[in-house]
């Protein structure tokens, strides 16, 4: 009997730990006596055959690094039902009848795409942003939250010399994850998040209150997704600029703004994150290997479950807010 055949690929934003997800994808698959197959280049590579064998060696010296060695990119030739029936095709010349999606809600969207085409698909969270259901966390937030974390120590530092406010503006399109983690953990006078309604003059007294207290410098940090003012409700294109001048014209203190932008995509994974995707790469081969499809994994207080992929997409990732009630408690006394 040939050898099941199983493929991965990473899409959309990529992640630290991706990488780490890869090699446990491609050695546990060796391990359960599956041949692997890495689509390059996400659902683009799938649509245009960028598909080659792995092996354990294709792997090696990978768990440290940030990015995905099989690229990520966006397609709009999948979002097309004969995009995807390319895609298909490029699956069966391979043999390949099983993949593992390594992303976010829009590429496990995808992955039930084709599953509704007969490919077996199991999901493993990915995206810094934290915003995917049924998973506690996803691979790469802890990374991106240790990297905005030590930024906004250093801006911190040049704050408290100047006697400065600064907004510092932390990725998050829909989700104030990032900013609510780094901002408890780095003692932000303000966490500014798409997922509760906020009131910049109040944020504003807050600042003079803290000042007349004797602290001469505020941080305060705003998720990407906090696009709309809250007086008139219209969307605003740069927020954070708009934040910075608010608070300065409001306060009257320096301000300055900080976007932290795409560093916090990169870098070396930490621990947690090397230790999550490899655990949530293991139990998605597991999963094919058992024969099932259609699933996503996901850890949930500290234990590995499976979730159907439909149900997971239609449920809304809750939002920490014990988390965002301890950091207004701790700021503002
Ligand atoms: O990976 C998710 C994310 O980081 C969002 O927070 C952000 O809005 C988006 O990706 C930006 O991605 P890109 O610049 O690659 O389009």
């Amino acid at each position: 009997m040939n050898k099941r055949r199983i493929g991965v690929l990473t899409s959309g934003g990529d992640a630290s730990g991706m990488n780490a997800a890869i090699r446990t994808i491609v050695r546990t698959a060796i391990h359960y006596g599956m041949e692997p197959y890495g689509i390059f280049r996400g659902y683009h590579g799938l649509v245009h055959n960028e598909i080659e064998p792995l092996n354990s060696r294709s792997v090696s010296g990978i768990i440290q690094r940030g990015g995905t060695i099989l690229k990520s990119a966006r397609s709009e030739e999948f979002m097309t039902p004969e995009g995807r029936k390319k895609a298909v095709e490029n699956l069966k010349k391979h043999g390949i009848d099983a993949l593992v999606v390594i992303g976010g809600d829009g590429s496990f969207r995808g992955g039930l795409e084709l599953q509704k085409l007969g490919c077996d698909v199991i999901g493993v969270p990915a995206t810094i942003d934290n915003d995917i259901a049924c998973t506690d966390y996803s691979i790469g937030f802890d990374t991106a939250v240790n990297t905005v974390t030590d930024a906004i120590n250093k801006i911190r530092d040049t704050a408290s010399s100047h006697d400065r406010v600064y907004v510092v503006e932390v990725m998050g399109r829909h989700s104030g994850y990032i900013a609510l983690y780094s901002g408890l953990a780095s003692g932000a006078d303000a966490i500014l998040v798409p997922e509760v309604p906020f009131n910049l003059d109040k944020v504003c007294n807050q600042i003079i209150d803290a000042n007349k207290k004797g602290k001469t410098h505020s941080i305060i940090v705003a998720a990407e997704g906090v696009g709309v003012d809250p007086e008139n409700n219209t969307k605003i294109e740069s927020h954070s600029m708009y934040i910075g001048n608010y608070i300065q014209q409001k306060t009257g203190y320096e301000t300055r703004i900080t976007i932290l932008g795409h560093i916090q995509r990169g870098g070396a994974p930490t621990v947690r994150d090397r230790c999550l995707a490899s655990r949530l790469a293991y139990h998605a081969v597991e999963l094919i290997y058992q024969g099932e499809s259609g699933k996503m994994i996901g850890e949930v207080d500290k234990v590995i479950k499976s979730w159907d992929l439909e149900y997971a997409l239609a449920q809304k990732k809750q939002f920490n807010l014990e988390y965002y009630h301890l950091s207004n408690i701790l700021s503002s006394i």
